[in-house]
């Protein structure tokens, strides 16, 4: 049964990525799209929220916005969550958790907050049931966010369950993992082509792979694969989803024949143990004849084609003597792509300011972005034959 009501959501995202998931999420069939800090507002039909959970890479979640409301006590607050349905959505035998997030909001305690919202969903079970949902903060059926600014609160009931960028394919981490959407923004910001409209895809290099994230997400974006098959969401719990039009769907695109080809996608690590990694993983995605590994270190790297994209995250040494070593390297990275990446794209993904002075290239772009708390930029080095010139236009931070 097909349900063309329209409702209102917000993705989530890493900051700095939501332009590129608003583009993700138009190209998905979302509407009305509006960027905002941290994220992306929505609307759609059901089934808007259905594929934008199973084929977004880059968000971390999609809340369905429920209700905002004014508010200037905590009990206003309450209210507001008290005479929401919530009994049309699940059942008093399932576990919950509330999560409350706030800018300028001028209440004492944010955790009152939360148990205020808490206790309107389990008033609002007893008085129909007799019974309340319990709370479970680790593996709740249900999560219930709340966002309050100056003067409003705004409800949302999660459909994604766990985060999206758990995609349920990679299984063992290296030395500090990207998380997938976030590997999957960066590459969709330095604009590689998943697909050249010859049946392969740009050329991608990552000199310093770890457990393989970059090569993973690119693999999978270059065969088509998406984000979140196989995985569960959280909108398969909520009672009145059109369940049968969602089964449908997937079921069709799970039967979709999907062409397991190598590409011109290439991994390197200098170390055994971080390469057995993502060896591991794509071995486990079913993607290792995919993607080509070899251990190497990012100092002895060659070209492995006439022209394409670079992109690596480097390690970003937490102790001094490690910093001391990474920078001394930079130069020695500055060299190699000049000398031997001439015609590439070359993106480095950094929390270290240190980074575009040691390479000793003028960057092209900088563009901000947040992994988790940590503030980092992305680089861009177009390489040019011959020479470590000044881009033609001018350097620009996003
Ligand atoms: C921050 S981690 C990359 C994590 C990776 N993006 C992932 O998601 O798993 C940095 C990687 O650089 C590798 N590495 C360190 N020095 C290297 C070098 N000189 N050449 C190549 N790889 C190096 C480390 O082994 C580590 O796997």
């Amino acid at each position: 049964m097909s349900d063309d009501r329209q409702h209102e959501f917000f993705a989530t995202c890493p900051r700095g990525l939501e332009g590129v998931l608003a583009t993700e999420l138009t190209g998905l069939g979302a509407q009305e799209v509006a960027p905002l800090a941290g994220g992306v507002k929505f609307a759609g039909t059901w089934m808007t929220c259905a594929k934008a959970n199973r084929q977004s890479r880059v968000a971390s979640r999609i809340l369905w916005r429920l209700r905002q409301a004014p508010y200037q006590s905590e009990h206003d607050v309450y209210r507001t969550a008290l005479a929401l349905p919530w009994a049309q959505w699940f059942t008093e035998q399932e576990t919950i958790k509330v999560s409350v997030s706030a800018t300028k909001c001028p209440l004492n305690s944010l955790d009152f907050v939360t148990l205020r919202i808490k206790d309107a969903i389990c008033d609002h079970f007893r008085e129909r049931t007799g019974v309340r949902p319990s709370v479970d903060t680790a593996n709740p059926d249900h999560r219930i966010y709340a966002f309050l600014d100056a003067r409003t609160v705004t409800l949302y009931l999660d459909t994604s369950g766990e985060a999206l960028f758990k995609r349920g394919l990679r299984q063992v981490q290296g030395e500090a993992p990207l998380r997938e959407n976030l590997a999957a923004g960066i590459l969709m910001l330095t604009g590689w082509q998943a697909d050249d409209g010859q049946g392969s895809c740009q050329p991608l290099l990552d000199p310093m792979c770890g457990s393989g994230t970059f090569l993973m997400e690119a693999a999978q974006m270059a065969l088509g694969i998406d984000a979140g098959r196989g995985r569960e969401f959280g909108f398969e719990r909520i009672k009145n989803f059109p369940h049968a039009a969602w089964q449908a769907w997937r079921d069709e695109r799970d039967a979709m024949p999907v062409n397991i080809r190598a590409l011109p996608i290439f991994g390197s690590d200098k170390f055994g143990d971080a390469l057995k990694l993502a060896h591991y993983n794509l071995e486990n995605a079913g993607l290792r004849d995919v993607v080509a590994l070899k251990q190497c270190d990012v100092l002895e790297v060659n070209a492995p084609a006439e022209n394409g994209i670079w992109v690596t995250n480097p390690p970003y040494g937490v102790r001094i003597g490690e910093q001391a070593a990474l920078q001394a390297m930079y130069p020695q990275l500055g060299d190699v792509m000049k000398q031997r990446f001439a015609g590439w794209r070359c993106y480095f993904f950094t929390a270290d300011p240190a980074l575009a002075k040691g390479v000793r290239l003028s960057a092209s772009k900088r563009t901000v972005l947040f992994n988790g708390a940590l503030e980092c930029r992305l680089f861009e080095y177009k390489v040019i034959a011959g020479s470590n010139r000044k881009p033609e236009t001018p350097v620009k931070e996003d």
